[in-house]
């Protein structure tokens, strides 16, 4: 028997999206209940199953393929391979179902086929420009990067990342400092992986800034994630600072422009055609407006950005997911940001299981 509830939230918070699913047994989806699971994600954006830590990494492919059967490849493709990407020592990819990456902390002996690997939660002072100092790193943390699952670069986004909790250490809570001037913290369960909506990001602007993201669109970097190595994130993790630290263009691998990705800001939900205000910010390059004049000074469009992203990543409007192993965790990529969060003593051993797929269409804009 399926059942769907609303997450249970604190009572100051004003989190006014995520599901909990129980009793669908992935490894065997029927029709109707697919269709469930995906009316309840494009409705609820985060949609938590109640499944077990050794579903198959085949199963959960083809879970998160369902949403788009006409893709195929990893959301990132090939590019993990490039050693100087921001994102290649936090994935490891499983052998016999490509798409399917195992991310998490400590040593691991066997998993998956991957023999004696040793993996790494991405703590902050690895990318932020400031950190927490050691004596404070058990008991408080940052968000390390808000961003969507995305090349940004040739491929899509991917519509769906799906995230299976393998092995999740327990017992241990921290404070989310944003360290921004503004005194903002939040209280988060131990490697929590925090949330919040793109439409309502896009539904707490006012009047004029509704009107500019509907009518502006982004352009990312090419190799974003190559681009941006050698700079810092503000502390709240929300972009970059600008300090001129990005590769030149002749550091990064060959750039063909028709491969540059220009997205509108906002993208339609396909379900409930809300807008979401979908930026990747530490990942944007240039602001083209309405009247096909363009912004190109990285630190104003990095300031534009932050302006319109940071009410929406304030404490009451963050949710942050409590792991339990065997939460296999579903988002809609097209509709919310998320971030890793926490920061592991080395023998606190954790093990997910992410997946997406580029998709087969790119997000559709306001006017479609
Ligand atoms: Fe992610």
């Amino acid at each position: 028997m399926v059942g769907v509830q609303s997450i249970q939230v604190p009572e100051k918070s004003k989190v006014d999206f995520g599901a909990i699913i129980t009793g669908l047994d992935v490894e065997n989806l029927s029709d109707e209940d697919f269709e469930l699971l995906r009316d309840t994600l494009y409705k609820k954006s985060v949609v938590v199953i109640k499944s077990k830590p050794d579903i198959s990494a085949k199963a959960q492919y083809e879970l998160t393929r369902r949403f788009d059967p006409a893709c195929e490849s990893y959301g990132h493709g090939k590019t993990l391979d490039a050693k100087r990407s921001i994102l290649h020592p936090d994935l490891k990819t499983v052998p016999h179902q490509p798409q399917v990456q195992v991310i998490g902390n400590g040593f691991v002996p066997s998993y998956e086929g991957l023999e004696n690997i040793t993996l790494r939660h991405p703590h902050h002072k690895t990318f932020h420009k400031t950190r927490i100092p050691d004596e404070d790193d058990l008991a408080y943390t940052r968000f390390y990067r808000w961003h969507i699952d995305a090349a940004l670069y040739d491929l899509n986004p991917p519509r769906v990342t799906s995230l299976l909790a393998v092995s999740v250490p327990k017992g241990r809570r921290q404070t989310v400092r944003y360290d921004d001037g503004t005194g903002d913290e939040l209280d988060v369960p131990l490697g929590t992986t925090a949330f919040v909506s793109g439409y309502n990001m896009y539904n707490i602007l006012s009047e004029e800034d509704k009107e500019f993201v509907r009518t502006s669109k982004i352009e990312y970097a090419p190799h974003p994630y190559i681009w941006m190595s050698p700079a810092k994130s503000r502390p709240d993790g929300l972009g970059m600072l600008s300090e001129g630290l990005e590769l030149a263009e002749s550091e990064l691998p060959p750039i063909e422009p028709e491969k540059i990705k220009i997205f509108p800001m906002t993208w339609k939900n396909p379900v409930t055609g809300e807008l979401a205000l979908q930026i990747h910010p530490s990942a944007v390059r240039r602001i083209h407006l309405k009247d096909g004049s363009v912004i190109d000074d990285l630190a104003k469009v990095r300031e534009i950005v932050h302006r319109l992203q940071r009410p929406a990543i304030s404490p009451e409007y963050v949710y942050p997911h409590d792991w339990v192993e065997g939460d296999l965790v579903l988002f809609n990529n097209q509709g919310v940001l998320h971030s890793v969060v926490g920061a592991f003593a080395e023998n606190e051993v954790r093990i997910f299981r992410q997946c997406n797929l580029a998709a087969s269409t790119p997000p559709v804009g306001p006017d479609a």
